[in-house]
This record gives structure tokens, sequence and C-alpha cells, in this order.
């Protein structure tokens, strides 16, 4: 069976407070709720793209422990595939701590623990799924020669690639540029990959330029309420991508549904125009910001317009 949307990439269970502010070094102070809930950017970018209607597999480990099964439930539930989804006995399903105040931003420590664990030899048991998926995506939660190793397993087979640098690190090895046909990442990502600030759309054009000439087929990089700019290698002059305006709750995984809906219209609409699909996913990710958690603010298909399909 052809698989759409393939993942390679991190589990993570998320433990959240929500806060009125961030706390300071040293610093307590109240919270006034906390909940538990499926995060991970890789498994975040999976379940947006399987509720818009792809066919999705996910590639990654989770522990051997009452979080690890937990989460294979959550994929089974969204009716991903989990045939490559592995347990590892010796080490725990990431955990994400995070903190949301109270104008939606967040500060997240992620303890990776058997995302780490995700290398070649389960790369190798999902080739044959790999070669035949639409578009496989990857991010910087498991092992960055993992990642590597998946995009390029994919460029090989001509499967289109997207991958998005976070949590980004300052010397991205050239290789992912060029194991990218689309490269999509936030402003703050974008800042820490070029060097230079990365505020607003004119800089943000500025930045995607330079990360494209390092050898990228196209870069998107996002920038919340100002929606994004899409810059790409052929033709065309590079596009601010506007987004309309909503009442923020929780920015956490808003990126991820962005990704996972921009993997969504990559494999079920080949041909349209790249600024198209991030118009759209931008619609997809704003539903996201309105509610309260990750994989939880995502919405169906059935929840939205039908001009988004
Ligand atoms: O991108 C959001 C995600 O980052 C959260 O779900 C958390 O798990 C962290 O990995
Ligand atoms: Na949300």
């Amino acid at each position: 069976e052809v698989c759409d949307v393939m993942v390679v990439g991190s589990c993570m269970t998320d433990l959240v407070s929500q806060a009125p502010r961030l706390p300071k070094a040293g610093e307590t102070i109240h919270g006034h709720k906390f909940f538990i809930g499926f995060g991970g950017k890789g498994a975040n970018q999976c379940i947006q793209a399987a509720r818009l209607g792809a066919k999705t597999t996910m590639v990654c480990k989770v522990g051997k422990d009452f979080f690890g099964d937990n989460y294979i439930q959550n994929f089974k539930d969204n009716g991903v595939h989990t045939d490559f989804v592995g347990q590892a006995s010796d080490a725990a399903t990431g955990v994400a701590s995070i903190i949301v105040n109270d104008a939606g931003e967040n500060a997240i420590v992620i303890v990776a623990g058997a995302n780490m664990l995700l290398g070649s030899e389960e790369l190798h048991k999902a080739l044959p799924a790999i070669s035949h998926a639409k578009v496989l995506v990857c991010q910087l939660e498991i092992s960055p020669q993992t990642s590597l190793q998946a995009l390029r397993m994919a460029q090989e087979n001509k499967v289109k690639t997207i991958f998005n640098p976070a949590p980004a690190i300052p010397d991205l090895d050239t290789e992912f540029y060029r194991a990218s046909d689309v490269f999509c990442c936030n402003e703050s990502e974008a800042e820490l990959l070029t060097g230079s600030s990365v505020v607003n759309v004119e800089e943000a054009l500025r930045a995607g330029q330079e990360l494209l000439k390092r050898g990228c087929g196209s870069v998107i990089i996002t920038l919340g309420p100002q929606g994004c700019v899409v810059v790409k290698a052929q033709e065309s002059p590079s596009k601010h991508v506007k987004t309309t305006a909503v009442t923020t709750v929780d920015t956490t995984g808003a990126g991820d549904s962005f990704i996972g809906a921009l993997a969504f219209y990559m494999a079920h609409y080949p041909t349209m125009p790249l600024e198209e699909m991030a118009r759209r996913a931008n619609q997809v990710a704003g539903v996201s910001v309105q509610t309260v958690g990750t994989q939880i603010s995502y919405p169906f298909k059935k929840d939205l317009p039908a001009e988004l399909f």
C-alpha cells in the first residue's frame, strides 16, 4: 500500500503547565493548569497530515513503558501506520516539559530518550516503504545523522523531502540543505542558521535567500501572525504569504501543524504552487493556536472549510 506522507522523527509526551508568565532562573511561580498530551515534532507533523486525510506512516522509537504504549495507541487512533514504530527496552519515551504563559508563548525542555536510538538499522527496515512514499518529512529531535540518512534515502528514490531544522543547531551540516526539496523553519531558527536578525518580512525574505543559496529546492520561513515567506530556486520572485488574524491561546506545535499540512498538500496536490500550499497550511495552523495543547488542538478535515481541499 502506497503511503502519502512518511515521517521519520520524534515522539514526546508533553507535560504542560500553564502559568501567567515563564519563570526566571531560580524562581518558583504558581501555574493554573497542568495536562499531559501527545507531542514531539515528528509525531505532531504526522498526526496533522493524517487528520487532513493523508495516508501516513511514522518511523520512530518510543520506550517500552507506559508513555510508549500509550503513544502507539494514539497513532492507531489517528490512523497512522505503526509498523515502523519501535519500542526500546533500554531508554524511556521522550518527554517535553512545557510552560505556556498567558500570551500563548512557551518554553520547552526536551529529554529525547528513546528517540535518539532510532538509527540506520530501523531506516533500512523501512526503506521499501520510504521509497514508495510521496513525501518524507524529518526534523532534529532524533539523531541528526538518522534524519540526514532518511532524507537521502528519500531523494535517491525521487520522494519529495521536507526538512524542518527544529530545534535548530547553529552549525547545521550543509548536506541537510542539499537533501531538502522544501526547507521549512520559523523566524528564530532562521536567525540561528543565518546569524542575522529575522523579526520582520524583509529580514525573512533576505534570510530565505541566504538559506536557499546553501542548496535546497525552496525555503519557507514561518512568521506566526505575519504568515510566512516562500523563496523558490527556479523562476518567480520570493513571496510574502499573509494569513488571517486569530486569537492566540497556545502556539505550541503550530509550526508542526503547518508542516504536517504542507506535507499533506504536497502529497495530494503535487502541482499546486508552493505559495498556495503555504497559504492553506497557515489556515490549518491558525486553527491550532486557538486552543491549548499540541496534537489535541489540530483540526480534522471535517472541521475545516471545504475550499482548503
Ligand atoms: O513543536 C512542538 C513540540 O516540541 C512539542 O509537542 C514538544 O514535544 C516539543 O518536542
Ligand atoms: Na494549540
